[in-house]
């Protein structure tokens, strides 16, 4: 089954038992102070699992956006993702664990069609220390459960994670484990739970997608035996039931009033499974991602996996912060997704995809939610305006970032150069005499913008060792930055028109002017994707998803037409680069341009916003009513496709 028949699937298998389907929480939490992102399905429902009555009733049940930020540097390998959706059902003391425990195993086996024989299942094995008790009833009904499908499911005492190396799988197939394992809580820990916290031990699910040995690297890296809660691979949880009926307290753990359910489950990772293939990224919700990734690059996900893998997770994972109102900042939430957007483009860089790409990206992550989640794409195109200028700003910091350290370390070829498949992973760092000082890093950031995160990332892909002290030199340089004013770059862009005849000069503010009118009328969305000029047309490409109506295009003439009648005054100024980028300038080359830049401005006489406000190396002509000289007029006479997603016009003064 694909991703979305199994959330489908999901929410009606439950719905037919009586719960109803309530809507998604948005990602950044609901008067939750406590925590940036809405990280599991039970998080907005709390107050209802303590007790309060829920107006939908005791049964209820959702797929809920979830987001990890904590698992950003995980995002890599085959089952990890910051974003993800949960798929949830709870009782709100109504049912417990005979009904959800059957209700689950019957939807991964009868509905997911999942082979039962697969399925391995853990219990809590009980705290002696806080008073709770063994969970011998789940484990009972698993064994009867397993028993209908003709399997005969051993249960097996582990106790702790290395517990379970040491001991292994035993020929089990209901294993116990301790709170570490089998007690769920916001806190993460039994031991951490703040007074007033819910809590109980739960009951997962795991799919075991092969079957052998731990290898000779598989017992170093992990220990000498596999078992479900082992990390290499072979099993992954897909789905966890806990039994939230306590509370605690000052110095003991109470019972809650009432015995709740409070179910969650990786719909990725059910899809996984159903597809029979470990890897998340080949599910019907993140392979065409992968595919645009491969389009775009012209590199295979084969060669390029772990790239193709953090692009897919952090572009989906930000593209949901930007439907859920977050812009790209440098606190909270906002800062979670400037560094997703940041990671997704260095490792695009490592693709060569060195131009604008999130305009190509985006519409297919929204397309993929079409039909569930319609908020997703009725937003399509303020999401791609925030995310494409938050592109736009990173890119021109990145650019003079990587040239700085160019300078400073120059790539000798054995360290692995930018843009290449070489890692420095094998070279231990202490064994170079290469290091990096505290003075160094603070210059990627202050002059050129480049975040300490990737300047370690850097060197640490060259081979480069960041000693201690040089992360202290940097926070002390920071500290002391803070109180002065930042430095003025100096370099200045040319711009690159190849004729400067007058009728060149008419065609180029035709096309500043016509690159507004068409973002006034289909949208920001529209990003200029190239531009060529000739003595008898301009010819202009720029994002668009759909072919032009007839009706758009007489209102892109009518808007430059009237423009050009307005007589807008043209002139420019010059801007840091940042500056102007950050000021909204529009910009042919998306992000290539020096430290300066200069700005076009197009303004009626007495106007207070410029029509047209774009980054451009010029020459222009002074006044726009120029254009209509000898009674000319804007029209465009061709409008095509241009790649996908990409739509081409030209034009003429007639
Ligand atoms: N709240 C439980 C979890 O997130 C279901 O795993």
């Amino acid at each position: 089954m694909t991703a979305q028949e199994i959330r489908q699937a999901y929410l009606q298998f439950f719905a037919e038992r009586g719960h109803t389907i309530i809507p998604r929480a948005q990602l950044v939490p609901y008067n939750d102070p406590t925590t940036l992102f809405t990280g599991s399905g039970m998080q907005p429902l709390i107050p209802y699992l303590l007790g309060e009555p829920h107006p939908s009733g005791t049964r209820l049940v959702d797929s809920q956006t979830c987001l990890r930020a904590q698992d950003i540097e995980e995002v890599g390998d085959n089952r990890h993702t910051t974003f993800f959706e949960m798929l949830g059902n709870w009782s709100l003391g109504d049912y417990f664990k005979a009904e959800q425990l059957a209700w689950f195993f019957e939807f991964l086996t009868k509905v997911v069609k999942l082979d039962p024989a697969k399925l391995y299942v853990t219990c809590f094995i009980g705290d002696e220390a806080n008073g709770i008790s063994k969970d011998t009833e789940s484990s009972k009904i698993w064994v009867e459960l397993f028993k209908n499908e003709g399997i005969e499911a051993n249960e097996i005492e582990i106790g702790s994670e290395a517990d379970g190396y040491a001991k292994g799988m035993q020929n089990g197939r209901v294993f116990y484990y301790d709170a570490h394992k089998n007690w769920w809580c916001r806190a993460g820990s039994i031991d951490h739970m703040p007074e007033g916290e819910p809590g109980g031990p739960d009951s997962e699910v795991f799919y075991r997608f092969y079957e052998r040995e731990h290898n000779a690297a598989e017992k170093r890296q992990y220990g000498e035996h596999c078992h479900p809660n082992c990390d290499c691979g072979q099993f992954v949880e897909i789905g966890n039931s806990v039994f939230m009926e306590y509370i605690k307290r000052a110095d003991c753990f109470e019972k809650l009033p009432k015995r709740n359910v409070d179910f969650g489950g990786g719909l990725e990772r059910i899809a996984a499974a159903s597809l029979g293939d470990p890897d998340v990224f080949m599910i019907s919700l993140l392979q065409p991602i992968i595919v645009k990734l491969e389009e775009i690059s012209g590199r295979k996900y084969e060669s390029h996996t772990e790239s193709m893998r953090v692009i897919t997770d952090h572009l989906r994972a930000a593209t949901f912060l930007a439907v859920d109102g977050v812009k790209p900042s440098n606190k909270e939430q906002g800062y979670v997704m400037r560094r997703l957007v940041r990671r997704a483009i260095r490792h695009a860089f490592e693709l060569g995809i060195e131009q604008n790409f999130l305009e190509q990206v985006v519409p297919v992550i929204t397309g993929l939610y079409r039909e569930e989640l319609p908020e997703v794409l009725s937003k399509q195109e303020e999401v791609i305006e925030v995310l494409v200028k938050e592109e736009r700003v990173f890119r021109q910091t990145l650019r003079k970032g990587l040239r700085e350290f160019d300078k400073a370390y120059p790539a000798d070829g054995t360290h692995g150069i930018v843009g290449s498949q070489k890692k420095a992973k094998s070279i231990p760092a202490e064994a170079h005499n290469l290091q990096i000082d505290g003075a160094i890093l603070f210059k990627l950031y202050d002059t050129y913008g480049f975040p300490l995160e990737l300047s370690l990332e850097e060197a640490f892909k060259r081979g480069i060792f960041v000693p201690d002290y040089a992360k202290q030199e940097f926070e002390r340089l920071m500290q002391e930055q803070r109180q002065r004013s930042q430095t003025a770059g100096k370099g200045v862009f040319k711009g690159g028109l190849g004729g400067q005849s007058l009728i060149h000069k008419k065609y180029h503010t035709a096309t500043h002017l016509m690159y507004q009118a068409l973002r006034d009328v289909l949208g920001t969305h529209v990003v200029q994707n190239g531009s060529n000029i000739t003595e008898e047309r301009l010819r202009f490409d720029f994002s668009h998803p759909k072919k032009m109506t007839p009706e758009e295009i007489k209102k892109v003439e009518d808007i430059v037409n009237e423009q050009i009648k307005n007589d807008l005054k043209v002139s420019y100024e010059e801007y840091l680069t940042e500056v102007a980028l950050e000021k909204g300038a529009l910009g042919q080359f998306g992000d290539r341009y020096g430290d300066t830049v200069k700005v076009y401005k197009m303004i009626a006489e007495n106007a207070q916003q410029p029509f047209s406000f774009e980054i451009c190396g010029g020459p222009h002509v002074e006044h726009t009513g120029q254009l209509a000289e000898g009674n000319k007029q804007f029209k465009i006479i061709k409008e095509e496709s241009s790649g996908a997603g990409i739509r081409r016009i030209k034009a003429v003064l007639l």
